[in-house]
C-alpha cells in the first residue's frame, strides 16, 4: 500500500527532529518551518494529513489552517494541532475550526504515532464510504432509468404508430422544465414522467387504440382511462411518486374540462401541465391512425389558441419560445421526428 504523506509544520527545529524519527519510517514525510513554506508546499502536493503547529512567528497554525481550507482538494484534509499550551479554551477552538484533534508539547513520540494512525485510518475508511455510497447510487440511478426504458418498449410495443412518442414528450418536457427553472434533480423528474406518461395505453383493448376512423363515444371514454390507468400503474413505485402525477394529469385542461379529476389551472400538478404542451405539441405533428401530421407552423398556432384554455399559458410561453430558439426540432430530430 502507498505510504501516507504527512506535512508536519513547526517553527521549532528540535520539534520536526522529533517528528521526523517517529514518523519517517511508515509514512512519505514532508516538513515545513513556517506556515507561508506549508501553504506553498500543499500548492503542489495535497498531503493525507497536517501536523501543524499552532502557536509560530508569522502566520501561526491558525491562520494557516484557515487559509489551506482555501485550497481546492485540501477542504477535508485532517488537520491536527500541536500546542503547548494546556489552556481548554485553546483546544476547543482548534476543534470548532474543524481540526480533527490536537497534540501536546513536549511530544511523546508514543502517542504522536496512534494518534495519527488512528485519525488516517478513520479518514480512509470516511472516503471508502463515500465513494461506496456514491458508486451506489449511480447504479442505483441506472438501474431506474433502464427499468423505465424496459416499460417504454412495452408501450411502444403495444402501438407501433406512435414509436418514439414517449421519448419525444420527455424530452420537450425536459426542456420545458430546464427553461422553467428547475433544479438538475426535479428536471430529471419530469423527463422519466414524460418517459412513462402513456404507459395507462398498454391497458387500453387494442380494437380501440388501433381503430382507424371515429371512435364512439364509450370508446373514447375508454381511451381516456389510460390516464386513471396509468396513475394506478405507477403507484406502486411509491419512490418515484411523479411519475403517477405525470401519467394521471396531462390530460386535464387549465380551463378544468379536461380529464381524469376536471382539475383546472395550479390545481393541475405542474408536471402535468408540462407534460401538457410536450405532448399535445408532439400528436399534432406526428401521423396517427386518424389523422396525417400537422406542420410545425400550425401546430405552434394551435398551441397559441389552447393558451389559458387547454394549456398553462405561461408554459406554452416557453415551449413557442424553445421553437424559436431551435430547441424543439433538436429534440424532436434527435429522438426521431414523428411519422
Ligand atoms: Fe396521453
Amino acid at each position: 500500500m502507498k505510504k501516507h504523506t504527512i506535512l508536519a509544520v513547526d517553527d521549532d527545529r528540535t520539534n520536526l527532529q522529533i517528528i521526523r524519527s517517529v514518523l519517517e519510517k511508515d509514512y512519505a514525510l514532508q516538513l515545513a518551518i513556517s506556515g507561508e513554506m506549508a501553504l506553498k508546499f500543499i500548492e503542489r502536493n495535497r498531503p493525507d494529513l497536517i501536523l501543524l503547529d499552532l502557536m509560530m512567528p508569522g502566520m501561526d497554525g491558525r491562520e494557516t489552517m484557515a487559509k489551506l481550507r482555501q485550497i481546492p482538494g485540501c477542504e477535508t484534509v485532517p488537520v491536527v494541532f500541536l500546542t503547548a499550551n494546556q489552556e481548554t479554551a485553546e483546544e476547543i477552538q482548534c476543534l470548532n475550526m474543524g481540526a480533527s484533534d490536537f497534540i501536546n508539547k513536549p511530544i511523546i513520540p508514543g502517542i504522536l504515532e496512534l494518534r495519527l494512525r488512528r485519525i488516517l485510518e478513520l479518514d480512509d475508511l470516511q472516503h471508502h464510504l463515500q465513494t461506496a455510497v456514491e458508486e451506489k447510487t449511480r447504479q442505483y440511478q441506472e438501474l431506474a432509468l433502464e427499468s423505465i426504458f424496459a416499460i417504454v418498449n412495452i408501450i411502444e410495443a403495444k402501438d407501433e404508430i406512435t414509436e418514439g412518442h414517449s421519448v419525444r414528450v420527455a424530452g420537450y418536457s425536459r426542456a420545458l422544465a430546464t427553461a422553467m427553472g428547475y433544479d438538475e434533480k426535479s428536471v430529471d423528474e419530469v423527463y422519466r414522467a414524460g418517459l412513462l406518461h402513456d404507459v395507462g395505453k398498454t391497458g387500453i383493448p387494442d380494437l380501440i387504440l388501433k381503430k382507424e376512423g371515429k371512435l364512439t363515444r364509450e370508446e373514447y371514454g375508454e381511451i381516456k382511462e389510460h390516464t386513471s390507468i396509468g396513475g394506478h400503474i405507477l403507484a406502486a413505485i411509491e419512490t418515484m411518486d411523479y411519475l403517477a402525477e405525470g401519467a394521471k394529469y396531462h390530460h386535464e385542461r387549465y380551463d378544468g374540462t379536461g380529464y381524469p379529476n376536471g382539475l383546472a389551472g395550479e390545481d393541475i400538478p405542474e408536471i402535468g401541465r408540462i407534460i401538457a404542451v410536450a405532448d399535445v405539441f408532439d400528436a399534432l405533428v406526428s401521423k396517427r391512425h386518424y389523422k396525417e401530421a400537422m406542420d410545425v407552423e400550425t401546430a405552434k398556432a394551435e398551441l397559441l389558441k389552447g393558451a389559458g384554455s387547454q394549456f398553462d399559458p405561461a408554459i406554452v410561453k416557453i415551449f413557442i419560445e424553445l421553437m424559436e430558439n431551435g430547441t424543439i426540432e433538436e429534440i424532436r430530430q434527435a429522438s426521431g421526428a414523428g411519422h
